[in-house]
């Protein structure tokens, strides 16, 4: 797999993935779109890797959002599929089966507030701004921010940011439930990679059908969404790490979970 814009970095059980076009402040464009999507089949694939961390090459950005450069010539239709392919990118990474952490390192505008969204888990620089600035070029988030946004933090505060484009610092948005925590600049990737390391010890098929259940339910009536819960609770009763996880609690040492 060749790719051009983004590096992937495999820690022990950790995948780092760094969106890397720094000069434009790692804007999404087409190539990097299918970079990440070549990436998310690698990662989803490979049962080694446990954990996910998404981050922005640079100190500066995570990523300004989607190349606002190719917006001049897009027709209506063509707007859509753009819309349509980030879409189903970011739902790739919803998707994934495994957490997904964003190491938001600086600006996460537009697109790049969605990407984050699109995370399971989201940590922040103290230097990193949120923002979905679309309505000030006359467009609107469509990468799903009109949508995750408001399910995040609210429609009030979801709609402050969708409507005046303003941009919000990480204490803000660690105090509206953006962002999960908050870290000097410089400890950023250790603080997230400790945080990913812990959630990596526990047992993959658990963490599967957890974010399964969570997010399955998300939009279903209480009753369906609990249906639903007892049914992934049932088949985690179906693996070999529910054994493993109770024989060590009782032997008082750490599971080895095999992800089985
Ligand atoms: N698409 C394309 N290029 C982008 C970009 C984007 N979303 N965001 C930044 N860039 C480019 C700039 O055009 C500039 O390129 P250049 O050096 O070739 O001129 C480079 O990245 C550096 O950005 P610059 O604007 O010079 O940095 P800054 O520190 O002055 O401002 C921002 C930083 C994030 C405030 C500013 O870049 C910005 O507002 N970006 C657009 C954010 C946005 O509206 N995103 C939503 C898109 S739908």
């Amino acid at each position: 797999m060749e790719l051009q814009l983004i590096h992937l970095e495999r820690q022990g059980n950790l995948a780092i993935v760094t969106l890397s076009r720094p000069e434009k402040l790692n804007a999404l464009n087409p190539q990097m779109l299918n970079d990440l999507e070549s990436v998310l089949v690698e990662l989803k694939a490979d049962r080694t890797v446990r954990v996910v961390i998404i981050t922005g090459e640079g100190e500066k950005a995570f990523v300004a959002g989607a190349d606002i450069g190719q917006f001049p010539t897009l027709t209506p239709d063509e707007a859509k599929n753009l819309a349509e392919r980030g879409q189903a990118v970011f739902q790739q990474i919803e998707d994934l089966g495994k957490p997904v952490i964003a190491a938001v390192n600086g600006f996460a505008l537009g697109g790049g507030c969605e990407l984050a969204l699109a995370c399971h888990l989201r940590y922040a620089a103290d230097t990193a701004k949120f923002g979905q600035p679309e309505v000030g070029l006359g467009v609107i988030a469509g990468y799903g921010g009109t949508q995750r946004l408001p399910r995040l933090v609210g429609s009030g505060r979801a709609l402050d940011l969708l409507l005046s484009g303003r941009m919000i610092d990480a204490e803000t948005a660690l105090a509206w439930g953006l962002v999960n925590g908050v870290f000097p600049a410089q400890n950023l990737m250790a603080e997230v990679g400790a945080i990913a390391q812990e959630i990596s010890t526990k047992s993959p098929k658990a963490l599967e059908h957890t974010l399964a259940a969570a997010y399955g339910g998300y939009d279903q009536p209480l009753t369906d969404a609990l249906a639903g819960e007892a049914e992934h609770f049932r088949a985690v009763f179906d693996t070999t790490d529910r054994i493993e996880g109770a024989k060590a609690f009782l032997e008082k040492r750490k599971p080895d979970f095999k992800g089985e």
